[in-house]
C-alpha cells in the first residue's frame, strides 16, 4: 500500500486528476497552424493568421512544437515557434490558451525547444519580452535566460501607454 503514497501526493498526480491527462508536446505541423492562430489571437492584441504561421514556418530552420494532453487530438494547449539561423535561435512567439495557464505547459513548451537546440549544439537563444508581463518573466527566469538588451517605449497598449520589451538571452553551451 505505501508504495502508492508518493504518487498519490505528487503534484502531476493532483494536477492530471483536477486537469486531465498530463500534457505532452509535439512538432508544429501544417495541420496545427489555424489552431496555434487562435491560441496567439487569445494571447495578443495583435494576432498572427494560420497563413502568417504557415509563412515563417515555410523559412528555413523555422521549427515550433503544440501541447495536447495525452490521447487528445484537438486543439493544443499552447504553442511555441522558433527561428533558429546558425548558432543563433529566437523565440518568435509562445503563448497558452488562458485556461490552462500555470499548470506548466509554457515551461514544457520551453523544454522541447531547449532539448531541440542543445541537440543541434545551438549556443544561444534569445527573446523579446514586455517588462510588465509577469508570467512570460517568471518562466524566463525560472530557465535561467538573462537581461542583454532594453528597447525603450518598445510596446504600446490601446491607451498610448508604452513599455520597454527586455531583451534576454538563454547561453545554451
Ligand atoms: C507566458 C506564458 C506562455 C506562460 O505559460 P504557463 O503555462 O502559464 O507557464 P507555466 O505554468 O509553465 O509557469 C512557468 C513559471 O512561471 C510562473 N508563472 C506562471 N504564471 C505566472 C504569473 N502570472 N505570475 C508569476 N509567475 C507565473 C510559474 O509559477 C512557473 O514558475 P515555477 O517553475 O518557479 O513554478 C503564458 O502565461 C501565456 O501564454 N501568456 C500570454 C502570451 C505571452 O505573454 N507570451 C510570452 C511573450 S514574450
Amino acid at each position: 500500500m505505501y508504495w502508492v503514497l508518493p504518487f498519490v501526493w505528487s503534484m502531476s498526480f493532483w494536477d492530471s486528476l483536477l486537469h486531465g491527462a498530463p500534457p505532452v508536446t509535439t512538432e508544429l505541423l501544417p495541420e496545427d497552424l489555424d489552431y496555434a492562430a487562435a491560441l496567439h489571437s487569445e494571447a495578443f492584441a495583435r494576432p498572427w493568421s494560420g497563413d502568417e504561421f504557415a509563412a515563417l514556418l515555410a523559412q528555413p530552420g523555422t521549427f515550433g512544437f503544440v501541447a495536447r494532453r495525452v490521447g487528445s487530438s484537438g486543439a493544443p494547449l499552447g504553442v511555441v515557434l522558433v527561428r533558429q539561423v546558425l548558432d543563433e535561435a529566437e523565440i518568435l512567439t509562445i503563448a497558452v490558451a488562458p485556461k490552462a495557464r500555470g499548470h506548466g505547459i509554457g515551461r514544457l513548451l520551453m523544454d522541447s525547444v531547449l532539448q531541440r537546440l542543445h541537440a543541434e549544439r545551438t549556443a544561444s537563444l534569445f527573446l523579446e519580452v514586455d517588462e510588465e508581463n509577469d508570467a512570460a518573466l517568471a518562466l524566463y527566469r525560472r530557465l535561467r535566460f538573462v537581461e542583454v538588451g532594453r528597447r525603450p517605449a518598445y510596446y504600446a497598449d490601446d491607451e498610448g501607454r508604452r513599455t520597454s520589451a527586455l531583451v534576454l538571452k538563454r547561453t545554451l553551451r
